[in-house]
């Protein structure tokens, strides 16, 4: 049989060519050209469909429920962000800057999968050896890993399809998609064409074969998995790993997912002996401090249903030379510079000679509007030089105006803060009230009332945090 055509594409306006080039003749976009695989047009005949695979459909009550073969991984984390286990038939992408842990959390996973199945582990990324090394690093040698994960050292599409078809596992690792290649395409390992028709010949193998495909993405700096965005649309999943190379802890959050919540997020923290789970995340992200330092709060978060404490970093000092710095890690720069504003305005807190810096603890990352409030009282807190009493958590988003609003989830947050013994709350007055043991609220109405009542001339009220029970941090 004749080797499949490839035409470049231009993916604005479907127009396409016999060769790349920079700019699309038709319509002046640049950089739009795709090299796509064309099928052979069969003249005469209406349908181009294979020989026994006529179209079906089936009465929704008779399709069988996916949830009812889930294979899990037994790590709790990694399994419920997905829903309670991967579904048979189904392909999940697993993104994440080089080196964040990605080989490594799918090499547990197999591991875990291998107690009742067997596993193809196909690298483009490192030789089998390597991948050895790597079990043995883990500890996997000794269990079920041993026998059942198979490695191929292999980045062809086509060779691991046909490899997977032969051994009949439960679970396709193919670790990366950057370095997946189909034979029939001339573009290089990682280009859109070569990525998007690997995606898509895994994804046939994963829904005619019913095993789970994982694909390994790496993500740019950007932070778009590298190739295409159309890769998120083939698969049924997105996992995102996330975290601080230089700090242990990772967070496994689902961005899509066809079977199960987006809102899970999952906590391991990266050990000599591969990535450990976290199952009581609520301090994970709190660092230790011997007394009250100015410029830091601590801010009861939700990710999920999960309630998080994290801190909330800033730094003051006047500029000494040129427009004023605002910078932030971890947090939305856009809402550091309009709370610098609003401060400025309505509290009399003014920033505007001054560079402004600000991160969370921890290389953990958070975009809720809820650390608005905790975020401003660090600035404040910062440039009075006057700590908040680190017995407070505060919480709430604010507006323009410098009101304060209400946010979700509040009884959830605060009870995780009493837990761990926290006594004072400051909180929008908008918000539900209800009693907490253990904690005293401070309901406040805009972000003035709110500063005034966290820098209490630095005398916290009775003895600074107290955590209850579950392992003291000071
Ligand atoms: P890796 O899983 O190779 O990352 P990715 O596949 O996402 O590129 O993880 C690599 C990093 O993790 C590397 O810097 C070493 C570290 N690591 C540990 O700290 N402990 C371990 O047990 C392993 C296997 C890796
Ligand atoms: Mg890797």
């Amino acid at each position: 049989m004749a080797r499949p055509q490839s035409r470049y594409v231009c993916q604005s306006c479907g127009d396409s060519f016999l060769k790349w080039e920079g700019q699309c003749r038709s319509c002046g976009a640049w950089n739009s050209l795709v090299e796509t695989l064309v099928k052979a047009a069969s003249r005469g005949t209406p349908s181009r469909r294979p020989e026994g695979t006529a179209a079906s459909a089936t009465p929704l009550g008779s399709i069988e429920d996916p949830d009812v073969g889930r294979l899990t991984t037994g790590i709790g984390e990694l399994d419920r962000v997905l829903g309670g286990g991967f579904v048979p038939g189904s392909i999940v992408l697993v993104g994440g800057e080089p080196g964040i842990g990605k080989s490594t959390l799918l090499l547990e996973a197999a591991a875990g999968v291998a107690v009742g199945g067997r596993i193809l582990y196909a690298s483009g990324e490192e030789s089998a050896a390597q991948v050895r090394l790597r079990a043995s690093r883990l500890g996997l040698l000794d269990g079920p890993a041993a026998d059942r994960v198979s490695v191929a050292a292999e980045s062809e599409v086509g060779r691991i399809v046909e490899l997977a078809r032969a051994e009949r596992p439960s679970l396709v690792i193919v670790d990366s998609v950057q370095t997946a290649t189909v034979d029939d395409l001339d573009g290089p390992a990682g280009s859109v064409g070569q990525v998007r028709e690997s995606a898509v010949r895994l994804m046939e193998l994963a829904k005619g074969e019913g095993v789970v495909v994982v694909l390994v993405g790496h993500v740019t700096k950007d932070g778009s998995i590298a190739g295409p965005k159309t890769l998120e649309h083939v698969v049924d999943a997105v996992l995102n790993l996330e975290g601080e190379r230089y700090a242990a802890l990772r967070l496994l959050r689902a961005t899509k997912n066809r079977f199960g919540s987006t809102d899970e997020v999952g906590v391991f923290e990266m050990r000599d002996a591969g990535l450990a789970e976290v199952s009581d995340p609520g301090r994970a992200f709190l660092v230790e401090h011997a007394s009250p330092a100015p410029g830091s709060v601590v801010a009861p978060t939700l990710e999920g249903t999960r309630p998080l404490l994290v801190e909330v970093q800033a730094l003051v000092s006047p500029t000494s030379y040129g427009n004023p710095t605002r910078r932030a890690s971890g947090l939305d720069a856009n809402r550091l510079a309009l709370l610098v504003a609003v401060l400025g305005r309505r509290a009399g807190i003014a920033l505007g000679t001054h560079d402004v810096y600000a991160n969370l603890a921890g290389g953990l990352s958070v975009a809720e509007p809820g650390l608005d409030l905790p975020l401003a009282l660090a600035l404040a807190s910062s440039l009075r030089d006057r700590p908040v009493p680190s017995s407070t958590v505060a919480i709430g988003e604010v507006g323009l105006l410098g009101e304060l609003r209400a946010v979700s989830g509040i009884e959830r947050r605060l009870r995780e803060a009493a837990r761990l013994g926290y006594r004072r709350a400051i909180v929008p007055r908008s918000g539900a009230s209800f009693e907490i043991a253990g904690i005293e609220q401070h309901p406040v109405a805009t972000l003035r009332e709110a500063v005034q009542s966290a820098l209490v001339d630095g005398s916290a009220p009775g003895p600074r945090r107290e955590p209850a029970g579950v392992g003291a941090r000071d």
